[in-house]
C-alpha cells in the first residue's frame, strides 16, 4: 500500500500583531486572564492588503518549487473566510503562483475542520492517482469583533501543505474517526463578517468531540495513549488544547505523561503569538511541533481536528526518517521576528477598515507590506491581487 502524507509544510502570517497586555489593559482586564486563563501572548492582525487568498498564496510560495508547481494537479482552499459565495479563494491561488492549468480546484468549507477534509480527500485521490501532488490550503482571518469575549481569541495566518505518495515529513495511517453532530456552538450567516459563538457551549462541545473520537478511535484499533508521541489539538486558543490534553492525559503511563505533556507544550508556541487562525489552527500547531522538537522517524503523532457546527475527526501521522531537512523553520523565525506591534488604537484602525461593496475603485497603499503577494485593490467588485515575483 502507497505511503501518502505531508511531502512540506508551511505557513504565512500578516506582519502585524498586538501584545495581548495592550489589549488587556485597553480592555480592563486582567493581563493574567489573557495570557494565562486564556493561553494567548500575541494576536496576529491582518492589514486590508491582506485576506485570505493572499495569506494562503504566500504560505505556499515558501514551500513549493518548479517541480512541484508543473505536477500540482488538484489545489484543495479550506477556509471559513471566503471572499465570494462562488468563486472559489483557490482558483486566484492557482494563478498568483503560476501552477500548471490542467488542474482541479475548489473550496472547502466545515469551520475550521475544512483542511482536514481536504488532507483526507487528498489523500484518497493520490491513492488512486499515485503521481499526483495536491495543494491543500488552510486560510483564515479570526474576527468575533471588538471589545467582545471572543476578541482575545482573533487572529489571522494560512498554512500550506503539498500531499503527496512516500511524503517527506509525515504519513497519514488509514485509521481516523470521526462525527458529525448539527450545534449551534458557532457560525457565521452569510450577511456577518464577525462569528457569532455561545463560547461556553462551544468550549463544552469540543471537548465532548475530543472524548468521542478518541474513544471510538481505541476501540477500533486498539491503540493507547502510550502509542504517542504527541497530541496536536485545534487550537482555537491554547488553553482549549491545555483542557483537551487534561481529558486524556490520565489514561498514560508516566512516562507518555511527560512526554505528551512537553511535547504539547512545544505545539502551542507559535499559536500563542498567532491566535485562532480557525481551520489551519491545528496544522500551525504541527508545524510548532515539527520545528521546536528532534522527534524520531516511525513516532506517532495524534492530531484532533474540531470544526464547529460540529464535525471533530481524530486521525493520525507517522514522522519520516530525516523530516526536519524539509522544513522552513528559518523563514518562520523571520516572520515572526519582521512583524510590527500595533497599539490597540492601531489595531481597532486596521480592524475596522473595510473594501467598498459599491463596485467604486480603490487601489491600496501596498508600500508597508512585505508580503510578495497582496491585494492591491478592488475594482468594479473584483479583487486585484499581485504576486511581485512573477
Ligand atoms: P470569557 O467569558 O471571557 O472567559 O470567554 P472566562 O471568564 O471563561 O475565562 C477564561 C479563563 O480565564 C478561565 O479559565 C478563567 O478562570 C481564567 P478556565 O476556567 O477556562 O480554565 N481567568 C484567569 N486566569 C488567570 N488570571 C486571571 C484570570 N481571570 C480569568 N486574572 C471564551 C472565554 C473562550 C469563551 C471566549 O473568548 C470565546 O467565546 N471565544 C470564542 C469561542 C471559542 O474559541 N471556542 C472554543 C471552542 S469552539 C472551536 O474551537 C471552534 C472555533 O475555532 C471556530 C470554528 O470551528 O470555526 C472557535
Amino acid at each position: 500500500m502507497v505511503k501518502i502524507g505531508i511531502d512540506k509544510i508551511g505557513f504565512h502570517i500578516p506582519h502585524y500583531y498586538v501584545d495581548m497586555n495592550d489589549l488587556a489593559v485597553a480592555r480592563n482586564v486582567e493581563p493574567a486572564k489573557f495570557t494565562i486563563g486564556i493561553g494567548q501572548d500575541e494576536m496576529a492582525v491582518a492589514s486590508i492588503t491582506q485576506d485570505p487568498v493572499t495569506l494562503a498564496a504566500n504560505a505556499a510560495l515558501n514551500i513549493l518549487d518548479e517541480e512541484d508547481i508543473q505536477a500540482i494537479d488538484f489545489v484543495m482552499f479550506g477556509t471559513e473566510t471566503g471572499i465570494d459565495h462562488s468563486k472559489s479563494a483557490g482558483v486566484y491561488v492557482h494563478r498568483l503562483l503560476g501552477l500548471q492549468p490542467n488542474a482541479r480546484t475548489i473550496e472547502m468549507k466545515q469551520a475550521c475542520y475544512g483542511a482536514t477534509a481536504a488532507l483526507q480527500l487528498a489523500k484518497g485521490h493520490i491513492a488512486l492517482n499515485p503521481e499526483s501532488k495536491v495543494l491543500v490550503l488552510a486560510s483564515d482571518i479570526a474576527r468575533y469583533g471588538l471589545n467582545t469575549a471572543g476578541e482575545v481569541t482573533q487572529g489571522a495566518g494560512a498554512v500550506a501543505m503539498l500531499i503527496s505518495a512516500n511524503p517527506k515529513i509525515m504519513t497519514i495511517e488509514n485509521d481516523s474517526t470521526f462525527l458529525t453532530d448539527d450545534i449551534m456552538d458557532f457560525w457565521r450567516p452569510t450577511y456577518s463578517d464577525i462569528a457569532y459563538v455561545d463560547g461556553k457551549y462551544s468550549n463544552e462541545q469540543y471537548l465532548a468531540f475530543v472524548k468521542h473520537v478518541w474513544d471510538k478511535y481505541k476501540e477500533e484499533t486498539n491503540l493507547s495513549l502510550d502509542d504517542f508521541t504527541a497530541i496536536c489539538f485545534h487550537l482555537p486558543y491554547t488553553k482549549m488544547g491545555v483542557k483537551a490534553l487534561r481529558t486524556l492525559l490520565d489514561e498514560g503511563n508516566e512516562a507518555t505523561q511527560e512526554r505528551l505533556q512537553t511535547n504539547f507544550d512545544e505545539s502551542i508556541q507559535y499559536s500563542r503569538k498567532v491566535g485562532n487562525i480557525y481551520t489551519a489552527s491545528l496544522y500551525l500547531g504541527l508545524i510548532s511541533l515539527l520545528e521546536r522538537k528532534e522527534l524520531e522517524a516511525g513516532e506517532r503523532i495524534g492530531l484532533f481536528s474540531y470544526g464547529s457546527g460540529a464535525v471533530g475527526e481524530f486521525f493520525t501521522g507517522i514522522i519520516q526518517e530525516n523530516y526536519r531537512d524539509h522544513l522552513n523553520d528559518h523563514y518562520h523565525e523571520t516572520l515572526f521576528s519582521n512583524r510590527t506591534r500595533l497599539s490597540v488604537e492601531e489595531y481597532e484602525e486596521v480592524f475596522s477598515a473595510k473594501l467598498p461593496t459599491d463596485g467604486s475603485t480603490v487601489t491600496l497603499n501596498t508600500e508597508n507590506d512585505p508580503a510578495p503577494i497582496y491585494l492591491s485593490g478592488i475594482t468594479e467588485h473584483m479583487r486585484q491581487y499581485e504576486n511581485k515575483k512573477l
